[in-house]
């Protein structure tokens, strides 16, 4: 997985959701529900697949069509790349 314009990666355990596996690395993204309904962490999937782990996730088939997610409900279909502005990192070093 990967946030391409800072330029920082982590890998994502299957099961997890987008948002889980960032967590996981020390990644934060924008969240609040947490169930695919408050549309807080909605970002841009700028390569690569998801599937959802809800039927029905927040998001119109226009927003999908335009490469919209919602990472607390998505599980990555291989590797991805997503746009997050107001992603944060926790110093490591
Ligand atoms: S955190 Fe609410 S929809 Fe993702």
């Amino acid at each position: 997985m990967g946030l391409p314009e800072q330029g920082w990666t982590w890998t994502s355990e299957a099961g997890d959701s987008l948002l889980a596996s960032a967590e996981a690395a020390g990644v934060t993204l924008p969240s609040s529900c947490r169930n695919g309904t408050c549309r807080a962490c909605l970002c841009r999937l700028l390569s690569g697949q998801v599937r959802y782990r809800i039927e029905w996730p927040g998001l119109s088939a226009e927003e999908k069509a335009e490469g919209w997610i919602l990472p607390c409900v998505a599980e990555a279909l291989g590797d991805c790349t997503l746009a997050v502005p107001a992603a944060s990192r926790a110093a490591f070093d």
